[in-house]
């Protein structure tokens, strides 16, 4: 679901780049990916990630991908015209357009809860991702979207929506082995997963 004008101004702003940047000094603590990755960024807005992830984790390839086309538009303009180790694309995170196991990381900065599918879209994750690949993510529960204030400002999914508990369990059920992570169990996740031949609870 994109993004309504409300959530574009909450996101589109510098301080919404200073909080990417703590965050990613935070991934590259938990996890230590070596230059030259493949990489693909899911919901990746007007880009402000992307540059974070190019800068800080050195990729072969840098795949960032958003449903919505103006988004894209706005990367391309602004931020990454000759910028040769990126490509933007326009696209459905619940339909990859990437083959199976073709990743070593994936990021997604508050990209699944937007999704009404979102079991879709993490399934979809897991396969583009190698096994020993890693999944970096940003998400926030209903408890700081879907209260009585941001339900009416904020533009998301209502139904099939996920919690620390659902998020957990999906995780494990695509062989997401979550190493990594810093929680507040009400509001939201930073977190790192590792894809596995196995499944955590056997
Ligand atoms: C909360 S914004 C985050 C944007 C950016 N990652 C950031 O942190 O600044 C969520 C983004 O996910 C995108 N999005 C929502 N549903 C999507 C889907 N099914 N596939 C790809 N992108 C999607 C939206 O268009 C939006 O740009």
């Amino acid at each position: 679901m994109k993004l309504n004008r409300v959530e574009k101004l909450v996101i589109n702003n510098p301080l919404r780049v200073v909080q990417q940047k703590f965050e990613i000094r935070r991934f590259r603590k938990m996890f230590r990916l070596e230059p030259g990755a493949q990489i693909l960024e899911v919901g990746c807005g007007r880009g402000a990630g992307a540059g974070l992830i190019l800068k800080n984790f050195h990729p072969a390839r840098l795949y960032a991908l958003d449903l919505d086309f103006c988004m894209i538009q706005k990367a391309k303009k602004f931020r990454f015209a000759r910028q040769e180790h990126l490509s933007l694309y326009v696209g459905d995170g619940t339909q990859l357009p990437f083959r199976k196991a073709s990743m070593d990381a994936v990021f997604g900065f508050g990209f699944l809860h937007h999704v009404p599918d979102w079991q879709a879209g993490l399934a979809e994750v897991a396969r583009v991702l190698k096994t020993g690949g890693v999944y970096f993510m940003e998400e926030i529960y209903p408890a700081l979207y879907q209260n009585p204030i941001t339900r009416h400002v904020l533009l998301h999914p209502r139904d099939n929506r996920f919690d620390s508990r659902d998020l957990k369990s999906a995780l494990d059920a695509n062989k997401l082995l979550l190493k990594e992570t810093v929680e507040c169990k009400q509001l939201g996740i930073l977190g790192v997963a590792v894809k596995t031949n196995n499944h955590q609870k056997t």
